[in-house]
Formats: structure tokens, C-alpha cells, sequence
């Protein structure tokens, strides 16, 4: 027998392990929504940079809770917008990617998002969302749980690419040291720490390509479905 409830995907894991690519891909294939949580740090990370509150994280919590902010999903594409204006290329600049960690240790930052990402996950069909407390906070109730991971070099290595391919050179080296630096903020922070809970099937993506880390998660899911009689269909 099938039941019309879809899935809740969670996926979490760090910088560079490929949760974005991978997520998205999952999402296609399933008809599911992708939501990028790390999106809306980064959107709240580039106007706090914009607005040079960066250092009062009174006006960081506040920009946090008014301001509007929409995920599309379309085509494989995502985008943001806050407050109307399209951020989609502004959220990924060397500056967000050396600040969002620290706006992302904010308490109140996080509960008001958080809490958006309850709101979207329930609302719509079934979600893949990924970050780095979904299986954590977000959703620890979520039907699927992955924890992606590579090793730092790897990530370092994937990083420099996409910057490259972007028109950017940076040196690996350079992202390397970013992405530990990300690594440690995120992983000792005193509210939601990236952490690997006992029931997330742990996918390392260091040596795979990103066709098998798909299946592997599509078999994951899969099963979940098949176990929950839940019918899903995959493209
Ligand atoms: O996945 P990303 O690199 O776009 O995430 C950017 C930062 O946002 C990351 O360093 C930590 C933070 N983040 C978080 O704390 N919680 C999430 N659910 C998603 C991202």
C-alpha cells in the first residue's frame, strides 16, 4: 500500500564535502525541494557585511528576524533573494565565506532561521535540506539522515575548482586554511555543532564520484521508502 506523505531528507556535513551538489542532484531526481540552509547564513552574512554591523550582533539578530527570505529551486538551480533584492551570487564571495561561520555561532541568529526552515520543510512536497544541524535541530525527526564527509585536502582541492571555474584564483592553500578554520568554528561552536548523530549513514565522498554518492543516498532513501510504504519516483 502507498501513502501520499513524502520524505524528509537531512544532509549535513562540511564545507566542501559536496552536500550541495549532491543534495540537489537528490532532489531532481526524487521531484523534491532542495533547500540550501548554508544560503541563508551567507545572505545574512553579506548584509551584515553591507551594512558594516558585522561586530554588533544585537543588529545582526535584528536584520535576522525582519528580513524576508525565499529559496527557489528551479532547474536545478537555486536562488535567494532577501527583502525582494537577488543575492544569489553575492552570498558566495571570499568575504561571506571568512565571516559566515562567525555570524552562524549567533544564538538568535540561528533559532530565527531555524525556525524558517521548519516552515518551509513542512509546507511544501518532500525536502532534502541540508546544512549543518538538520539531523541535529532542524529535523532530528527527519525519515533519512546522511552525514557527507571528505577529507580536508579533497575539499580544499573541489573548493579551488569551483572558485576557478568562477574566474577566481585562489590558491588551495588559501582555502584550505578557510575550510579548517570553518571546520573548527563549526564543530566546537556552543550551540548546534556540526556533529554526526548515531543514526546518519556516513557517506565519505573523498574517493567517489558524484554519480555514486547520488546512488548511495538513492539507495538509502529507497530502502526508507520501501520500509515506510511510502512511494517515491525517481528520474
Ligand atoms: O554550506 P555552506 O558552506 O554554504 O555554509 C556556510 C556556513 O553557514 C557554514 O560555515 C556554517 C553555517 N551553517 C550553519 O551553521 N548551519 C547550517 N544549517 C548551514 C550552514
Amino acid at each position: 500500500m502507498s501513502m501520499s506523505k513524502n520524505l524528509i531528507i537531512a544532509i549535513d556535513g562540511p564545507a566542501g564535502s559536496g552536500k550541495s551538489t549532491t543534495a540537489k542532484i537528490v532532489a531532481q531526481k526524487l521531484g523534491y525541494l532542495y533547500i540550501d540552509t548554508g544560503a541563508m547564513y551567507r545572505a545574512i552574512t553579506f548584509l551584515a557585511i553591507r551594512d558594516k554591523i558585522l561586530d554588533n550582533q544585537e543588529k545582526i539578530i535584528e536584520l535576522a528576524k525582519s528580513c524576508k527570505i525565499e529559496l527557489n529551486f528551479t532547474n536545478g538551480k537555486t536562488s535567494i533573494k532577501v527583502n525582494d533584492e537577488d543575492l544569489t551570487d553575492e552570498i558566495r564571495s571570499v568575504d561571506v565565506n571568512k565571516n559566515v561561520s562567525d555570524v552562524s555561532k549567533i544564538e538568535d541568529v540561528r533559532k530565527v532561521l531555524v525556525k524558517k526552515q521548519r516552515e518551509i520543510g513542512v509546507s511544501g512536497p518532500g525536502i532534502v535540506m541540508e546544512g549543518r544541524d538538520i539531523t541535529t535541530v532542524v529535523f532530528p525527526d527527519a525519515d533519512v539522515k546522511i552525514f557527507l564527509t571528505a577529507t580536508l585536502d579533497e575539499r580544499a582541492i573541489r573548493r579551488a575548482k569551483e572558485y576557478a571555474e568562477n574566474g577566481t584564483k585562489i590558491p588551495v592553500e588559501n582555502i584550505r586554511e578557510n575550510l579548517h578554520r570553518r571546520d573548527t568554528i563549526d564543530s566546537n561552536r556552543k550551540v548546534s555543532p556540526l556533529r554526526k548523530v548515531e543514526d546518519a549513514v556516513v557517506v565519505d565522498t573523498s574517493y567517489v564520484t558524484i554519480d555514486e554518492q547520488v546512488k548511495i543516498i538513492l539507495d538509502v532513501v529507497t530502502k526508507k521508502a520501501n520500509e515506510s510504504g511510502i512511494e517515491i519516483n525517481i528520474n
